[in-house]
């Protein structure tokens, strides 16, 4: 099947990685320490206690369920950000991980945290590109990939390439932002400047397969993340001093003033290496 992409302009990685400096710096700055999420929060109920940065690490512990890993495994984090997802899979599960950003100033983060965390050398990053990823064949147990499928050129060629590198019967668990059926006014400036598109629920499937992908499980967790995080973003961002044109800023630390929520839909998929090719 063909690029799922529906906006117009196609990310870049370089672009993606330099804007992902900049909103890195910005965060810094938000949360005042190096190891921060760079994701939407997960609240299993509409009533859960749960903080802004405890629903983050709620997502991650969701996605790292189902990855099905443990110690002496090697775990690919395919746009790792600063770190923090890596470090607490390899806490949780005991397994070795390799984080990849194009963000320069998130590896040397990331590095940071993980020496910090006493994980040097089981937790790993390296500034490279999901669509040419310099690994051998088969290197990894099982692959990981929170909300950075929205950045890739090209959705296939960077799943073709997590294909390669997984060993047969690896999993590759992901998040991906998606349209909403009934609402197909998304603004495509916006996308472009996230350097992000959008994928259609209905051809998930069909893309996995079509790069040699088993279809595991797709489940829409739009009601359990997007509206309260967007909306417990818009509080945050209050201690950032955003200029109003500042439109990639505000994209990223306050959607909601410039989007509806209702318009986003978020996607969790399981995939699998077949065992026999
Ligand atoms: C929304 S952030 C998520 C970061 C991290 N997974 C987290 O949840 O904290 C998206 C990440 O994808 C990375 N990314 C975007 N395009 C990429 C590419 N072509 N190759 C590798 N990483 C990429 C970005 O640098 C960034 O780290």
């Amino acid at each position: 099947m063909a690029e799922q992409a529906t906006a117009r302009t196609v990310p870049v990685a370089e672009e993606v990685g330099r804007m992902y400096d900049r909103m890195t710096v910005l965060a810094a700055g938000l949360t005042g320490g190096d190891g921060f999420n760079a994701h939407l929060g997960y609240w299993d109920t509409p009533d859960s206690p749960l903080t802004y940065d405890e629903a983050m690490d709620r997502l991650t512990d969701v996605m790292t369920d189902r990855l099905r890993i443990g110690a002496g495994s090697r775990l690919l984090d395919v746009g790792c950000g600063v770190g923090a997802p890596a470090v607490r899979i390899a806490r949780r599960t005991g397994a070795g991980v390799t984080g990849i950003s194009v963000s320069r100033e998130q590896v040397e983060r990331a590095d940071v945290l993980a020496r910090e965390a006493a994980l040097t050398g089981r937790v790993v990053f390296q500034q490279a590109d999901a669509m040419r990823q310099p690994y051998a064949d088969a290197t990894f147990d099982a692959a990981f990939a929170l909300e950075s499928m929205p950045h890739m050129p090209d959705r296939a060629q960077a799943l073709r390439e997590v294909r390669r590198v997984l060993k047969p019967g690896g999993r590759l668990v992901l998040t991906d932002f998606f349209r909403r059926p009934a609402h197909r006014d998304d603004d495509p400036s916006l996308r472009a400047a996230m350097g992000s598109t959008l994928a259609e629920l209905d051809g998930y499937p069909a893309l996995l397969r079509s790069v040699g992908l088993e279809f595991v499980e797709m489940t829409d967790i739009s009601e359990e993340t997007v509206p309260r995080s967007f909306a417990l973003l818009a509080e945050r961002a209050r201690g950032l001093d955003l200029a109003d044109d500042d439109i990639e800023a505000r994209c990223y630390f306050d959607p909601q003033a410039l989007m509806d929520p209702a318009l986003l839909g978020y996607l969790l998929v399981v995939a699998r290496r077949p065992l026999a090719e």
